[in-house]
């Protein structure tokens, strides 16, 4: 009798346990978030890993266009076919708007970045005036002052600085066939504009 109520008193503990987890981290997260998406970028788009974009307070427009470019493969770079193709084939319609509505209405956590100021100067420069010389528009125009995007073009502040680096590498080939706003300069920038406009982006927040 006693170790069959300690049994039951330990199962409702345990019980209680997982619905106060679910409460206070993932609370109104739709289920494939919890499914799927939260094991890489976080339940709140936060990701950690350097090399999973962040999605939170990402635009929900973008999120969407993103996940359908993966769900008909237009977006070819080695990790969105490794990582992405099937996470958004497993997804419907309505599963890609509460999903971009979800990780849109998350807060960005501001991101650790230790750069030197040097290279941090150089890349807000290039942000927000371009390099004229390049023929490199500012980018600040698209992606708003502080990098929080619009209805143009994504949120890149708080990005992740090894996540930037490989995208604007893809911006300068054809694996992104939707960015035709990047293009046409994306094969002007060099190594040094890559890593200065990287580390600048991913410190903002
Ligand atoms: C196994 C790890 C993994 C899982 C699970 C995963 N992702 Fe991703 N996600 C990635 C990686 C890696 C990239 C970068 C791919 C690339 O370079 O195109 C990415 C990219 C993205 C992007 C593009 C971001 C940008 O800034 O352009 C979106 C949107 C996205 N994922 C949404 C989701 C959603 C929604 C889910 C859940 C249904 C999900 N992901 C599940 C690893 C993952
Ligand atoms: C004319 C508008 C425009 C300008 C100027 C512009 N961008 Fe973009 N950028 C976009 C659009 C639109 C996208 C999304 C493309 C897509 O849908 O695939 C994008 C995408 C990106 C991405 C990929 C984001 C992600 O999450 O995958 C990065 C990084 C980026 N831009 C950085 C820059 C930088 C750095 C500059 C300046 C050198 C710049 N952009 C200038 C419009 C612009």
């Amino acid at each position: 009798m006693k170790s069959r109520l300690l049994l039951a008193l330990l199962s409702s503990l345990a019980w209680l346990g997982t619905v106060q987890a679910a409460d206070t981290s993932v609370k109104g997260a739709p289920e494939p978030v919890l499914r799927l998406c939260m094991n890489c970028h976080g339940v709140d788009g936060n990701s950690e890993s350097p090399m999973i974009p962040r999605l939170a307070g990402q635009q929900a427009d973008y999120v969407e266009r993103q996940l359908m470019a993966y769900r008909e493969q237009s977006r070819t770079n080695a990790a969105a076919r490794n990582y992405m193709w099937g996470m958004a084939h497993m997804l419907s319609d309505d599963e890609i708007k509460q999903t971009a509505a979800w990780f849109a209405r998350q807060k960005p956590q501001p991101a650790a970045t230790t750069h030197a100021d040097e290279l941090v100067r150089r890349g807000d420069a290039a942000f927000h005036n371009g390099l004229p010389s390049k023929d490199v528009p500012a980018c600040a125009a698209c992606h708003g002052a502080n990098g929080e995007g619009g209805p143009i073009a994504p949120r890149v502040a708080g990005q992740h600085e090894n996540y930037l680096k490989v995208q604007l590498k893809v911006m300068a080939t054809d694996e992104r066939p939707a960015a035709t706003a990047m293009q046409g300069f994306a094969k002007h920038l060099d190594q040094a504009d890559i890593d200065a406009l990287s580390a600048y982006l991913s410190g903002l927040h």
